[in-house]
């Protein structure tokens, strides 16, 4: 496997800023400095440090899940079904868990990874990243309840929600629309909509920040993620 991979799945940073520990003469293989990001390296065999640091080598996987309703966002219960028992054999070896939650009965985009690191990261406020859904809507969803959601909405508890992108596909006795948030409070979408005095009948999620999930995945699929979609995510948490 190629150094700048092997460190970059470890949570080294991107390939990019791999590339500039590399450059640096910061990582020994078998106590040669290497350099080069290609160079290839068996994680199981060689002596790899950092700044003199052994590098313990724990593979990590990651896989994009369309999650479908009926499931829910958890390793394991005594009664329902997780998202975890729709994973094959095979991946379970490796110990993945959900990242973020998302209700039984939404559907969509999730992520299934044993990196820790990433799923802290990804799920921390403070990284602002946008979620995105689309929604079917009890109720007709005016320019008003756009304008609410831009400032942000008072929940049920009292919370005020940061702002969020409300965009209405149609305005009906029934709507549909897509709404971005950037918070994960608990059935967050559902209650900023209780709070215009509307009511969620359906909910999917369809992207996190230009992650989007794959509409080649049918309800209950899943695959691993592409480097560029790793890079991504990875990126994404980078401190700014
Ligand atoms: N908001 C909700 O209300 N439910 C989800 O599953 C995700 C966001």
């Amino acid at each position: 496997m190629r150094i700048d991979k092997l460190l970059a799945n470890m949570g080294f940073g991107s390939r990019k800023e791999v590339k500039q520990l590399l450059k640096k003469g910061s990582v020994n293989q078998n106590d040669i400095v290497i350099k080069d990001g290609k160079q290839q390296v068996d994680p199981e065999k060689d002596n790899i440090t950092i700044f003199g640091e052994q590098v313990v080598y724990k593979p990590f996987v990651y896989f994009m899940l369309h999650k479908p309703a009926g499931v829910i966002t958890a390793t394991e219960d005594s009664r329902e079904s997780t998202v975890i028992d729709l994973l094959e054999a095979d991946d379970l070896v490796l110990e993945p868990f959900p990242v973020g939650r998302l209700d039984k009965d939404t559907e969509g985009l999730l992520l299934i990874t044993n990196d820790g690191k990433l799923a802290h990261q990804l799920l921390s406020p403070k990284k602002n990243v946008g979620k995105t859904y689309y929604a079917i809507i009890e109720g007709k969803v005016t320019e008003d309840d756009v304008e609410a959601f831009s400032q942000g909405v008072t929940l049920d508890d009292g919370y005020l929600t940061k702002p969020a992108i409300l965009t209405i596909l149609k305005s009906d006795t029934e709507s549909e629309i897509h709404v971005t948030i950037t918070e994960g409070k608990f059935h967050q979408v559902k209650r900023m909509f209780e709070a215009v005095d509307k009511y969620v009948t359906y909910l999917k999620r369809i992207s996190m920040g230009e992650w989007q999930l794959d509409n080649d995945l049918e309800k209950g699929e899943y695959r691993e993620l592409s480097i560029q979609e790793l890079e991504y995510l990875q990126a994404l948490t980078v401190k700014k």
